[in-house]
């Protein structure tokens, strides 16, 4: 199994897994968050995984991985066959830590340099990409595949695991989901603008791309955030996975 992990390039670290409750009874769910960017999934992810004792994975870290081995290497964000070839030669690896999750790109930590504005436009880019998706969803089966996850992206529910525990899809207004993000980076004036612009283009472009369009799974629970608080989204995600595990 390892050896299997290891050849696909991506790997749950063993750190991570400490971190759950290895007591043999309990079933550990799947919990797929899904939803716009803006609408607060990464905090209510990585909040709910530490509630739980489960392992956060970041979908979205990988496209973004990808996107900057593309930059490194010159190759153009609508070369499908050229994005995929980096895909396989890559090794992209998540590590959910107790401290938050790190990316390893080709045993590099990448973490901070995915969250830069080029990475974020070429990421939106390279994921309109079927076979990228393709590749991506594999992958992304294998990490979660154990449960005891909460796996948070875009088609999470609707393709990754399609058979999650729990689906959640957390939405809120653009305007506000705007505002977080300028909150989050702390920019003003013309730089929030364009940041702000970048945001929209990415929403039509996730919603509206021909492979797996960021939509609702049918079965999923769709929280607005637009009028709640964090603690308000947590808790009630929080209740719908206690639920499930019958507590
Ligand atoms: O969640 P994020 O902003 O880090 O995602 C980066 C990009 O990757 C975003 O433009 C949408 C895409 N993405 C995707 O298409 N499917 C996912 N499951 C996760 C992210």
């Amino acid at each position: 199994m390892p050896k299997k992990a290891e050849n696909l390039g991506v790997r749950r670290v063993q750190s991570s897994r400490e971190m759950i409750d290895h007591s043999d009874h309990e079933h550990k769910l799947i919990i797929a968050i899904d939803g716009p960017a803006g609408a607060g999934k990464s905090t209510i992810a990585s909040r709910l995984a530490r509630k739980l004792g489960y392992v956060n994975l970041e979908s979205g870290a990988m496209y973004r991985a990808l996107a900057l081995r593309a930059i490194e290497k010159d190759a153009s964000f609508d070369d499908e066959a050229t994005l995929v070839k980096l895909a396989e030669e890559s090794r992209i690896q998540l590590e959910p830590t107790r401290d938050g999750n790190r990316t390893l790109l080709n045993g590099h930590d990448v973490s901070a340099r995915i969250r830069e504005r080029d990475v974020t436009e070429a990421a939106s880019r390279v994921s309109v990409h079927p076979r990228v998706r393709e590749w991506m969803v594999a992958h992304q089966r294998e990490m979660g595949a154990g449960g005891g996850v909460v796996m948070e992206g875009r088609d999470i529910g609707t393709k990754v695991f399609p058979d999650a525990d729990l689906k959640i899809f957390l939405d809120a207004d653009p305007v506000v989901r705007e505002q977080r993000r300028m909150e989050q980076q702390k920019i003003k004036g013309e730089v929030a603008a364009s940041v702000a612009a970048e945001l929209r283009d990415r929403d039509h472009r996730d919603r509206t791309r021909a492979a797996s369009p960021l939509v609702a799974a049918e079965d999923a629970v769709v929280i607005d955030s637009t009028k709640l608080g964090e603690d308000e989204v947590l808790a009630r995600v929080e209740e719908l996975a206690r639920k499930k595990l019958g507590q």
